[in-house]
């Protein structure tokens, strides 16, 4: 069996332990706990090959934020997330994308998928998907909206993200 190492990255209460655990342990999270660091492992069968994912959720808060720079470098592909009620957070995506080539001491060559969560509250959203796919675009990256309550798109960006790190 191989290893695949992924960091779920983005600001603050966007859903990135939210979205980790309902892939792990299928259940959502409902109640708000800012991560220090924390580390979760599934096993996924790929294209009839076994993989071990190991996922680092990170902290989003800056506070909390022990996740160093060497720690992150051991990251294989990067699930970059923001909140689609949260304008702040998408805004930040590119700042966290620079740095991630940065760590991996990369011009663009770093498996990356970027992830609106929150795609539930509809009513709140504040990210337009056009904006977000022309990012996306730009980057060269692909992109997903996810709902962690719902549990949509949550397999498909776990398994995105694997696929991008196993073909590079
Ligand atoms: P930090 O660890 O501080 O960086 O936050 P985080 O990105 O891990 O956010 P977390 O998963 O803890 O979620 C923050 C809050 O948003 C929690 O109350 C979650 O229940 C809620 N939440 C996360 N994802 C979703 C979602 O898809 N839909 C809805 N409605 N709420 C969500
Ligand atoms: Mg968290």
């Amino acid at each position: 069996m191989s290893d695949l190492k992924i960091a779920v990255v983005g600001g603050g209460g966007v859903g990135k332990s939210a979205l980790t655990v309902q892939f792990v342990h299928s259940k959502f999270l409902a109640d708000y706990e800012p991560t220090i660091e924390d580390s979760f492992r599934r096993q996924v069968k790929i294209d009839e090959k076994v993989w071990m994912l190991h996922i680092l959720d990170t902290a989003g808060q800056e506070e909390f934020s022990i996740v160093n720079d060497t720690h992150l470098r051991k990251g294989d592909g990067f699930l970059l997330i923001y909140s689609i009620i949260d304008f702040a957070s998408f805004s930040e995506i590119p700042k966290i994308r620079s740095k991630i080539l940065m760590i991996k001491e990369e011009t663009s060559n770093v498996p990356i998928v970027i992830v609106g969560n929150k795609s539930d509250l509809e009513k709140q959203r504040k990210v337009h998907l056009s904006e977000a796919q022309d990012l996306a675009k730009s980057f060269q990256t692909p992109f997903f909206e996810t709902s962690a309550k719902t549990r949509y798109n949550v397999d498909e960006i776990f398994f995105s993200i694997a696929r991008m790190i196993r073909n590079q």
